[in-house]
């Protein structure tokens, strides 16, 4: 991994890889997505030598897999250098760039594949632009062949003696590389090329990282995942009425398995249904007497659980209650933070309206609730994941 550069670039004093993009920093984005990424042993970071004795080094060492930190050299060739002469006697090595937090494992995944078979490999886009040779005096010289023609990211893959050779190489022509496969080409190796993603920008500006982050926060073309639900359950006076995790302590209740809350039954095969989840009579069967009675409160902190491990967090979840009673106007803020409660996410993420049937159907009869919900996820802010 490396992240000895100083950012010149950028223009900020801290350097890039130590700011944050979301929650985290560029770095540890960076050792995240390839420290997770299966067949990788662990991650070897390369730091700015005056930030190996400092903070910035202490915290990179402890980073979830990080096996040694080494400091870098003058240009990233030398950086990579020192970073080689930590890996051991690994077979393969990625070399991955801090300044490109986007990278996901599955990508990592897909170089380390082809680089076991071709012995290196390169993840890269096709250009979708027209290309243009600049003459040098502000003119086009000529037009290139965009067909042919694919922009390089990282992370590269390479058999680790292939790698050390090639730097090696170019280093004594006096060759500044500034990718490996640019060196493992001058070494006459071939490079195999992969298919990269297109969100796997090298931050190089503060224009990249505000437009990363406009990307995690989901505002600028994010996944984003919409989801519906339904329930509704029949009067059963002798129980009590609980809507929304609140207790209504004068009104019926109503049938059901569990506390027959109709609001966050809804509300959970929502968020189920927005992230391709099965829905809750899946996972919490109407058989199953372990849920006899259950409060639903758990139930949806357990639904919240899934769809955060499936990669989702919720962007807001809208309700609409019908029912002729209770009326629920009184109650609607503890409502509002009692469900925000039970999806760990804020109130304000949370709308709550209710309707009369106007004395139509089941409902207008006074046969019982129902509830319908809508729910939007996106997947998570960390990239890379
Ligand atoms: N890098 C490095 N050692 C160097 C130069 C660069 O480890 N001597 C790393 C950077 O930290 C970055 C990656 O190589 O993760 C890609 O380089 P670049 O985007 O050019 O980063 P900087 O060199 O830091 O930025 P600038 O060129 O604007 O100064
Ligand atoms: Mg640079």
């Amino acid at each position: 991994m490396v992240a000895a550069g100083r950012g010149e670039r950028f223009g900020e004093a801290t350097p890039k890889q130590f700011l944050r993009l979301g929650g985290a920093t560029l770095l540890e984005l960076a050792v995240e997505a390839l420290a997770s990424t299966p067949g990788v042993f662990g991650v070897v970071a390369v730091l700015p030598a005056d930030a190996m004795e400092g903070p910035r080094g202490r915290w990179a060492r402890g980073l979830r897999g990080i096996l040694d930190v080494v400091a870098g050299g003058a240009t990233r060739a030398e950086s990579v250098r020192h970073g080689l002469s930590a890996v051991g006697s690994a077979p393969f090595v990625l070399v991955h760039d801090a300044a490109r937090p986007m990278a996901t494992s599955s990508l990592a995944a897909s170089v380390l594949e082809a680089t076991r078979r071709h012995g290196a490999a390169v993840p890269a886009v096709g250009v979708l632009d027209t290309v243009k040779e600049d003459d040098g005096a502000g003119f086009c010289r000529q037009t290139l062949d965009r067909a042919v023609l694919r922009l390089a990211q990282t992370p590269q893959g390479a058999r680790t003696d292939w790698l050390t050779e090639a730097l090696d190489l170019a280093r004594r022509r006096g060759i500044v590389v500034t990718d490996e496969a640019h060196a493992l080409e001058l070494g006459g190796r071939r490079v195999a090329l992969v298919e990269g993603e297109r969100r796997n920008v090298k931050i190089t500006g503060p224009e990249d990282l505000e437009e990363a982050n406009a990307w995690a926060e989901g505002a600028g073309g994010g996944d984003l995942r919409v989801g519906t639900g339904f329930d509704v359950h029949r009067f059963e006076a002798s129980r009590p009425l609980v809507l929304g995790g609140v207790r209504f302590p004068d009104e019926p209740g109503l049938a059901g398995h569990s506390d027959a809350d109709v609001v966050l039954h809804a509300a959970m095969d929502a968020f189920l249904g927005a992230a391709g989840l099965d829905d809750i009579g899946v996972w919490f069967p109407p058989e199953d007497p372990a849920f006899a009675g259950s409060d639903s409160r758990v139930l949806a902190r357990e639904v919240a659980a899934r769809v955060a491990a499936a990669g989702f967090e919720p962007v807001n979840l809208d309700l609409t209650l019908l029912a002729e009673r209770p009326r629920i106007r009184d109650r609607r803020a503890e409502m509002r933070n009692a469900i925000a409660d039970a999806f760990g996410t804020e109130p304000e993420r949370i709308g709550l309206k209710a309707t009369t049937a106007e004395g139509l159907g089941a409902v207008g009869r006074r046969e019982g609730i129902a509830c319908m919900a809508a729910a939007l996820v996106r997947r998570s802010r960390r990239p890379g994941r």
